[in-house]
């Protein structure tokens, strides 16, 4: 079972959550996509009116395909709901995300929303955060800033495409994607990564409102 089916067996459950007339962002990435393509089959058979606000080009796309209704964050006044995906997540429902490289338009439609709902395989789930953090930098600082969090202990790597070229937010900013190892306070330590000049966004997040936990076997676990 792949994990967009996984996410489809949820569909019934996250689906209840989404009321007519809400505003609703979408993260990126796969789980934010089987979402937004469960979302798209109500909407088109005139179950829901909703309208979204979507975290990148490849979220918009599918909203976009899936007959959507889509608006620009700068035209709403609140957001209902967020739903999206993350890279790991601790026994304290911090998170690492920015996997995709969203992770600035996804914590600023996170931190207004009034509920949050995370999808993710349990493969995601650690007792302590442990993958690199992906952090968003202006070019201008990709020197400084590294020095910055190597004296905070971390590795920084420069996220590379394939043949060798930065990748490129959808901000035009670059990613450095940092090990700490295994982090024992993610909320001081995202504090002072945000501190370094330069630095956009850090993609270590808090605790949402409510977390699926998708299994193997297409069941799935709510932790909050
Ligand atoms: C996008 O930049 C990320 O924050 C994604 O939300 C994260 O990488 C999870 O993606 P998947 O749902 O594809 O695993």
């Amino acid at each position: 079972m792949t994990v967009d089916d996984a996410i489809k067996a949820l569909s019934p459950q996250a689906l209840k959550m989404v009321k007519n007339n809400f505003v609703v962002g979408l993260g990126s990435g796969r789980a934010a996509t089987a979402i937004v393509r469960l979302l798209s089959s109500h909407v088109k058979k005139g179950k829901l009116m909703i309208k979204t606000i979507p975290t990148s080009l490849q979220i918009k796309m599918e909203a976009e395909k899936g007959g959507i209704p889509i608006v620009e964050a700068d035209q709403i006044e609140r957001i209902d709901l967020v739903f999206d995906g993350a890279d790991q997540i601790d026994s304290n429902g911090n998170m690492i995300k920015g996997g995709g490289g969203a992770l600035l338009r996804e914590k600023i439609l996170i931190n207004i929303a009034k509920k949050v709902v995370i999808i993710a395989d349990e493969s995601k789930f650690v007792k302590k955060l442990n993958r690199t953090v992906p952090v968003e930098v202006h070019p201008f600082a990709r020197n400084s800033a590294s020095i910055q969090i190597r004296k905070l202990g971390g590795k920084p790597h420069i996220r590379l495409l394939e043949r060798g070229y930065p990748f490129i937010t959808e901000n035009g900013n670059i990613i450095l994607d940092c090990d700490f190892g295994q982090i024992k306070n993610p909320k001081e330590l995202a504090r002072k990564i945000i501190d370094i000049p330069g630095v956009i966004e850090v993609g270590i997040f808090s605790k949402p409102d409510v977390i699926y936990k998708v299994k193997q076997n297409g069941k799935f676990e709510i932790l909050r």
